[in-house]
């Protein structure tokens, strides 16, 4: 099941499949559990080091209206996160995606979309 936890004024909290792609489709890291950074500040993107403790990013990660994904399916398969330069990192697959306030605020289906919450304008 992959599942996109937007952490209050840190990162998402990823836990699946998940696959990170380079802009040009090279797959660099296979994950099952990884922090990524959406805040802009990390020196290790796209994964968070901590620094969004120091920086002072507050962000509650409440959602914004959005169109619910008209497939509802298990949110099963490879999610992949494309790095972008300068821009959000771009996510493909099946995912749901919660909050610690609201829950699940995106049932899985089959997404298409950049990451919720980004603020970065570095990142990757
Ligand atoms: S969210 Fe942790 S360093 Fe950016």
């Amino acid at each position: 099941m992959n599942t996109i936890l937007v952490t209050a004024n840190g990162p998402l909290e990823c836990r699946g499949e998940i696959e990170i792609v380079t802009a040009a489709g090279t797959v660099v890291a296979k994950e099952t559990e990884t922090w990524l950074c959406r805040c802009g500040q990390s020196a290790n993107k796209p994964y968070c080091d901590g620094s969004h403790k120091t920086t002072g990013f507050r962000d509650t990660g409440a959602p914004a209206p959005a169109a619910q994904p008209t497939d509802t399916g298990r949110p099963e398969g490879v999610l992949r996160v494309t790095l972008r330069l300068n821009g959000p990192l771009r996510l493909d697959g099946r995912f749901e995606v919660r909050t610690p306030a609201a829950g699940l605020i995106s049932p899985a289906g089959g997404h298409e979309g950049e990451t919720p919450g980004s603020r970065s304008e570095t990142s990757p």
